[in-house]
Order: C-alpha cells, then structure tokens, then sequence
C-alpha cells in the first residue's frame, strides 16, 4: 500500500494522518494537538512534527503539510489568521527543519481542493471550478479542467470595501450570531461576485459547515450549480499527503 503522511496547519488544531494513496483515505486515526499561540514558525512547525512523531512510519514517508496562506514560490507574503512572524518566510524550509526531512507545503484551500479533485465530489469535472472552503476564513482553489490554478486568494476579493472573508465566512457567522438566512445572504453576494469575475461551471463548498449544507446551499441565489465536498474536514490532510507523494516522485 503506497502512503503519505498530511497535516493540517489549522486556527484552533494542528491534525495529521497517514492516507492510503489509492483510497485517500487515512489508514490510522487522525492525531490533533491544539495550534499554539503565539502561532510562530517555531512553535508550529515543532507541534507539527510532533504529531507526525505520533505515528511510527518509516523514514521513506512522504510528508505534506497544507498551510492557511498563499505561498507563491513557497514564502508567505501575508497571513490573515495565523502569527505575522510567518510573512517572509519559506513555510517548506521552516518545516523541513524542524523534521530534519524534506516537506512539501501548500495552500490549505489549495490543498483541500487537490483531495476533492482527486477522490471527491468534482472527478473528472471539465471547465472552471472554484473549490471554496468556509472556516475561520475564506480559501479558495480554482481548476482548469482538472489542473489547480494555485495560490488564488478569492477569500479577500473585496465586496463594498469589505474584505469578502470578514464578513462571510463560517467564523464570522458564529461570531456575529447570524441565522442561516442571514448568512445565506451574505454568501449569496460573495458568490455572486465570483460568478461576475469568473463564469465558473461549478463552486464546491467545503469546511467544517458544508456538513450542514441543506441549511444554506439552498438559499443561495446564484446561477451556478454549488454542491457541497464531499471529504469535509480531511481533505486538507489528504491533498496534502498527495501532494508530498507527487513531489518525491
Ligand atoms: C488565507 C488563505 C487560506 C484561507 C483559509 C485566508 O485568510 O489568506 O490562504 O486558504 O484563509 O484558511
């Protein structure tokens, strides 16, 4: 069986996993200790490789590790929920040092949007998809006919001079004590705005809250079709074992 280990740089849980490569699916529970603060490189990438420590898997392992900011050639040019002390910084080399090992990083959405490409809801999916994750804040992925457009950062499109992640995402839904409704709305006009920049034939909708898709999708007034991921919360994790995999090839 051919694996890779992923983790989840996350706001409130650091998780990691070994995924069978053919099913992406984990082949152990998934291990999570809570993201230190303050959230610096060093703390991190330590706890990081402290649950990777968790399992005993061979030192032939590929590592993923998915990170919640864009990395274009692999440094952080900004972060919106994690420390500042990370801009500027090459998130693989960070991570590489603390495993003693070489890691491969990417973006969270980027990464959560890989898994759903490869094992869930939009296989084999032709034309434009935008894969957008509703957590603490926004990402995104965008595919081209099955090829990722990576580091797109469609959470900060600005809608009447706001910042789209602050005022929609699923955070921000429990932090203002939104109703459905409520919300429904607000994402109606963030993907509204999607759908004028980029004619998308398909948005995928995952995080956490796409568990309770039948509560919002269906208020949306967009003319997209819009389906919920199918792998929810451990897509991160797989996207980013495959990812390692596909690297060490
Ligand atoms: C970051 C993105 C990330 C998203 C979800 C945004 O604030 O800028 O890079 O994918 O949050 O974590």
């Amino acid at each position: 069986m051919a694996i890779a280990f992923g983790i989840d740089i996350g706001g409130s849980g650091i998780k990691g996993a070994p995924v069978d490569l053919e099913t992406g699916e984990f082949t152990a529970e998934r291990f999570r200790i809570e993201t230190p603060y303050p959230a610096t490189p060093e703390a991190i990438s330590e706890t990081a490789f402290e649950v990777f420590k968790h399992f005993d898997l061979s030192e032939d392992v590929p590592v993923g590790v998915c990170f919640p900011a864009p990395l274009p050639g692999g440094v952080v040019p900004f972060i919106a929920n994690l420390g500042q002390e990370w801009v500027g910084c090459d998130a693989a080399e960070v991570f590489s040092k603390a495993f003693g090992r070489t890691v491969t990083v990417l973006n969270d959405a980027d990464s959560a949007g890989v898994a759903e490409q490869a094992y869930g809801v939009f296989k084999d999916q032709p034309g434009v998809t935008i894969f957008t994750t509703l957590g603490t804040g926004i990402g995104s992925a965008l595919f081209i006919d099955g090829v990722l457009v990576p580091n797109t950062e469609l959470g900060h499109v600005e809608i009447n001079g706001h910042d789209a992640e602050s005022r929609a995402a699923a955070s921000v839904r429990k932090r203002d004590d939104l109703g459905w409704k409520k919300w429904a709305k607000r994402l109606t006009r963030y993907y509204q705005e999607l759908e004028k920049l980029f004619s998308p034939d398909l948005f995928v909708v995952g995080g956490g809250v796409s568990r309770k898709h039948e509560k919002f999708l269906p208020l949306l007034d967009i003319k997209t079709p819009i389906v919920p991921a199918e792998l929810r919360n451990t897509a991160g994790i797989v996207g980013a074992a495959v990812s390692a995999s596909k690297a060490a090839k």
